[in-house]
């Protein structure tokens, strides 16, 4: 496109070509150019000298012209370029209005117009950013339909959560995904009803787990209360339910562990009331069953005391140097009858020296549980092997014992609560199955970490690791 300068230069040619040729057609009413009567060479004179006169004239006006309309149009070619600049997106262009010849009330104006297009586009790339930051870093799976009922949206959780790419989903419509029926079905709910929904869903992994979705779907509404489309939004709740799970079986567990041993001293209690109690034998048969049932409550209440104390907030050691071997060896001094009743062995390996900043008495009743269950769980005849060794920042100390082994599908859910390999044999033992939640639980308050490792008919080995210092 021609710039202003040039077009108003043309159109000044043009008016002056216009006016000199009128002026020329009255100028030349005065002389006889037309006349007959007057010879031709003079006549052809006089056009020549007309004409002369006239382009002379043309040239100086316009060379006059141009300079003037120079001043004026310049700028505003120059104010123009940078206008369509800045309508392309280049909001940091300015015009130059230190510069006399471009200060102007336009030229300011569009500076200001410069700057608050740069402010806006600047804000408007920060609120993008902070909400692409948001969508990403939500915790929850998103999905977003448009009106058209096409995906414009999915963020990272969700493609995780599904496995989809961001390709897969972009302009899909439900059906075309594939997703899990429970969530296409509400997703088609909230299209066709136009009204939030919600609904917890159970989705089966590819490795054969359950995953426990909150799915959240709700119309998205304009300002102008016109309808854009809709949202979904899926928070992963599967931990939620198993701790619910976890706190309903943990209740089953306790009322049924209390109401054996419950069960057990109403019956016999009752029987000696009932006349059994003349015959002292039976008396003394049932008062003994009586009193192992109440020592088996007794701990019981003492373990779930421990477990709850442990697990409550606020839950604090009582932070002091520890000798490990000399601990270990006080441990053993307390399982020291049940060791003699099976005759087994224990040995210690392991230097004398080192020390941990713990809480000895929580650190003793861990190696009491895991002596306790090294030798419940062994032969008679076995030895039990400790051994203690520094590494690094932290101390390591296993417990290896030649006892029945435990499966290896059982390891991952040995250390929760009332879990026991074999529920006859253990409660036979006395054991109650709270022995290795408590260990975890104190080593872990330790800032330490429990791990075991076994085979069947060979032995179990647990290895405890407690960092040599606790951090503040
Ligand atoms: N050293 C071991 N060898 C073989 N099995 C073991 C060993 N230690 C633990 N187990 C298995 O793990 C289960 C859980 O142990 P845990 O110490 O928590 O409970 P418990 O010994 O049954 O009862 P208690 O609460 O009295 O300790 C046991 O029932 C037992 O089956
Ligand atoms: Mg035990």
């Amino acid at each position: 496109m021609k710039g202003f300068y040039s077009r108003l230069v043309m159109a000044c040619a043009i008016l002056f070509s216009i006016l000199l040729t009128g002026l020329g057609i009255v100028l030349g009413q005065f002389f006889p150019l037309f006349a007959d009567d007057i010879e031709l060479t003079v006549r052809v004179k006089y056009w020549i000298f007309l004409i002369t006169i006239l382009i002379i004239a043309f040239l100086l006006s316009m060379i006059i012209a141009a300079k003037m309309m120079r001043q004026y149009a310049k700028p505003v070619d120059e104010i123009t370029k940078k206008a369509i600049q800045i309508a392309k997106g280049d909001y940091f262009t300015r015009i130059q209005t230190e510069d006399p010849e471009y200060d102007s009330e336009l030229a300011n104006a569009i500076n200001t117009i410069a700057v608050s297009l740069q402010e806006m586009s600047t804000h408007q790339t920060t609120e993008q950013e902070r909400l692409k930051t948001l969508i990403e870093s939500m915790g929850s799976g998103l999905l977003t339909f448009g009106r058209q009922g096409f995906v414009n949206l999915a963020n990272g959780v969700f493609e995780k959560t599904f496995g989809f790419s961001k390709d897969e989903l972009v302009g899909k419509t439900v059906k075309e995904i594939g997703l899990p029926a429970d969530i296409a079905h509400l997703i088609e709910e909230v299209f066709m009803t136009e009204k939030v929904h919600e609904k917890q869903v159970r989705i089966q992994s590819d490795s054969g787990y359950s995953i426990y979705m909150n799915v959240y779907g709700a119309p998205v509404i304009g300002i102008h209360g016109n309808w854009l489309g809709i949202i979904v939004v899926m928070h992963d709740i599967t931990k939620l339910i198993r701790l619910e799970e976890v706190r309903k079986d943990f209740v089953a567990n306790v009322s049924h562990e209390l109401r054996t041993p419950v069960t057990s001293i109403k019956g016999f209690s009752e029987t000696l009331l009932d006349g059994a109690m003349d015959d002292p034998e039976i008396l003394k048969e049932f008062l003994q069953i009586i009193q192992k049932e109440s020592e088996r409550l007794h701990v019981l209440i003492k373990d779930l005391l421990v477990l709850s104390g442990a697990e409550r907030e606020g839950f604090s050691l009582q932070i002091a140097p520890v000798h490990i071997k000399p601990m270990i060896d006080e441990a053993l001094k307390i399982v020291l009858g049940k060791l003699k009743r099976k005759e087994m062995k224990a040995v210690v390996h392991g230097s004398d020296d080192i020390v941990i900043q713990g809480d000895e008495s929580r650190l003793m009743q861990v190696m009491v549980n895991l002596l306790t269950n090294a030798i419940s769980y062994s032969r008679e005849l076995t030895t039990i092997t400790i051994t203690i060794e520094q590494v690094d920042t932290s101390v390591l100390i296993s417990i290896k014992d030649q006892g029945i082994g435990i499966k290896q599908s059982e390891l991952p859910r040995l250390f929760e609560r009332f879990y026991r390999v074999d529920r006859a044999r253990s409660r036979d033992s006395g054991g109650t199955g709270l022995g290795l939640a408590i260990v975890k639980h104190l080593v872990e308050a330790h800032h330490g970490t429990v791990e075991v490792e076994s085979t069947i008919g060979v032995g179990s080995e647990f290895r405890i690791q407690l960092p040599l210092q606790q951090p503040h």
